[in-house]
């Protein structure tokens, strides 16, 4: 399965709206194709996102026909500047925009900068599914042969270059022999559990169940879940998390039965210059998710809904934070900035 590569100066996106229902890939040939790619939730998912974002800056570099130096790095300043407001709380694209912005600043010829920031993209990618690999290795170990593990949203193959993170850690764990079931959260409104996480870990044979997000409790109170592990869309200084809504009514519902929770990022997921999670902007979407199921309506007309997309768990909630260069313990105001600048 490939979520999103770059294919002879086009940028592949597999639309993940069609899940599980259709595998159906969209290719863009202008950049604008690719940053509302991200916005309409095509492609979804922190790392994802970033690496979207990569290739489409660099499809912009292609894009501009544009002869003078001077003025290709006002335009590439704004194509900057679309991507970081498509989509607000994960960090991964400010991330990327802060290397392809070095990459503009340090260079002088057009045709330099364009195949640079196409490698860069590439590299991005690459790096992406290394890391998934070392935090699987990592993350593993905090699973037992036999558990029951919940997640929330899709951290997995498809919300990242490949492989996953939260995924990848039970991906990870199964490749070693241990026996895994997987507890997936529908996700409301979205469903990302129901429809993504379920479809991809079907494909891999992991056993997994699908629940509503409000059944976490009862589960983890009747002991049948063992661990949470989870993904993360920007991680602040004090280990305080963003993600997918939801997460933080079952970190707080582990911390109570005492059920470990873990949440697994690369590197690049890590904001050091946020302090905490006050500071972290939720991204609020359309209403029509929550109200409406595809053409059902859900709510009755004129009632006020509210859709936040991401909520913050505190980082005392959190047992460790599982990155490619290593495991911060935890995480309540420490390990964050260290690890970052490792
Ligand atoms: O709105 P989404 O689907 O982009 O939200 C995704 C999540 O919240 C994921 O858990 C997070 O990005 C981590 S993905 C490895």
């Amino acid at each position: 399965m490939v979520t999103v590569k770059w294919d002879d100066d086009k940028v592949i996106v597999l639309d993940q709206r069609e899940l599980p229902l259709r595998e159906k890939y969209s290719a863009y040939t202008h950049y604008t194709g690719v940053a509302q790619s991200i916005i309409d939730m095509e492609i979804r998912g922190a790392p994802a996102i970033g690496i979207a974002a990569a290739m489409g800056i660099a499809l912009a570099a292609f894009n501009l026909d544009v002869k003078e130096i001077k003025q290709f790095k006002e335009q590439m300043e704004g194509v900057l500047q679309h991507f970081l407001s498509t989509r607000p709380t994960a960090v991964n694209i400010s991330w990327t925009v802060n290397r392809m912005k070095k990459i503009l600043e340090s260079g002088n010829d057009i045709q330099v900068i364009r195949e640079t920031m196409k490698n860069e993209a590439l590299d991005i990618l690459k790096a992406d599914v290394e890391a998934n690999r070392q935090i699987g290795k990592y993350g593993s170990d905090f699973l037992d042969d036999g558990d029951v593990v919940l997640t929330h949203c899709n951290a997995g193959a498809l919300a990242t270059g490949g492989y996953g993170t939260a995924l990848g850690v039970i991906r990870s764990a199964v490749e070693q022999g241990k026996k895994i079931e997987v507890f997936a959260c529908e996700t409301r409104p979205y469903l990302q559990g129901a429809r993504l996480t379920a479809w991809e870990l079907l494909q891999d044979n992991i056993p997994v169940t699908v629940i509503t997000d409000n059944m976490s409790g009862h589960f983890m109170s009747s002991g049948v879940i063992k661990k949470v592990i989870v993904g993360a869309d920007r991680i602040a200084a004090n280990g305080d998390t963003a993600n997918k809504i939801g997460t933080y009514m079952h970190s707080v519902l582990a911390r109570e039965h005492g059920v470990p929770f873990y949440v697994a990022a690369p590197v690049s997921t890590l904001d050091p210059d946020t302090p905490s999670g006050t500071d972290i902007a939720i991204e609020e979407r359309s209403v029509a998710e929550v109200a409406f199921i595809g053409d059902i309506q859900l709510v009755p007309e004129g009632v006020h809904v509210r859709n936040p997309s991401f909520d913050i768990t505190p980082a005392a909630n959190i047992t460790a934070i599982i990155t490619e260069k290593g495991v911060i313990d935890k995480p309540a105001g420490k390990g964050i900035k260290e690890i970052f600048s490792q």
